[in-house]
């Protein structure tokens, strides 16, 4: 990575606002953006269109590391088929913390995030952005919300594509996704020792994002 390259990290668990968050501080610092959950949704969409079983290791690594999606203007092809709103589904968001745990499968996409970060600067979000991939990263954010902010805030954003949303069950199942994200052996759901901490359950995204701001100004 160049030197001049300014790196910001934002992790933190499902649906702590981190993708809406740091887009708009990547929009409004002029920086690059990377979700790097899209990374792990899509390899996993591949392998469940190609019906490859998810406790395959090595197959898993394969579908991962010859995977080539095109991100254009908001939209992701993946092998020709337009799968950004597929890749979102409540079925591939469980399959995906099963296949993110995989060693071979964050080793496969590891440069692809790498090469993410190209001048003026990157804003990256996931789970072990600040711990993993951008460990030099100038500033390192982690997100957090209760449980049930958290499945409130999924769940409008189905609604919101007209879909309907369980609460109780959405609220199961990010629990089930942050306890498989956190007790994986490779790259857990954890906060970088100089991350800085941030609880956005009684937070609108306005406040996040100049919360944020403010503590870029004061790392530059
Ligand atoms: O951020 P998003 O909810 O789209 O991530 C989907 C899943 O991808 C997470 O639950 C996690 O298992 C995996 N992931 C990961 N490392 C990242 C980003 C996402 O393991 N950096």
């Amino acid at each position: 990575m160049e030197q001049s390259v300014r790196v910001i990290t934002i992790d933190g668990p499902a649906a702590s606002g981190k993708g809406t968050v740091a887009e708009r501080i990547a929009h409004e610092l002029g920086f690059h953006y990377l979700d790097s959950g899209a990374l792990y949704r899509l390899a996993t969409y591949r392998a469940l269109k190609l019906g490859t079983p998810l406790d395959d290791a090595e197959a898993l690594e394969r579908v991962a590391s010859s995977m080539a999606p095109v991100f254009e203007q908001g939209r992701i092809l993946l092998d020709g088929e337009d799968v950004t709103l597929r890749i979102r589904t409540e079925e591939v968001s469980r399959a995906t913390s099963r296949v993110a745990a995989v060693p071979g499968v964050r080793k496969a996409l590891f440069d692809l995030q790498r090469r993410a970060a190209k001048a003026p600067g990157l804003v990256a979000d996931g789970r072990d952005m600040g711990t993993v991939v951008f460990p030099e990263a100038d500033l390192k954010i982690f997100l957090t919300a209760s449980a049930r902010v958290r499945a409130e805030r999924r769940a409008l954003q189905l609604e919101a594509r007209g879909e309907t949303a369980d609460r109780e069950a959405l609220t199961r199942d990010l629990e089930e996704r942050d306890r498989r994200d956190r007790e994986r052996a490779e790259a857990p759901l954890k906060p970088a020792p100089d991350a800085k901490l941030l609880d956005t359950s009684s937070l609108g995204i306005e406040e996040v994002v100049k919360k944020l701001l403010d503590w870029w100004d004061e790392a530059r």
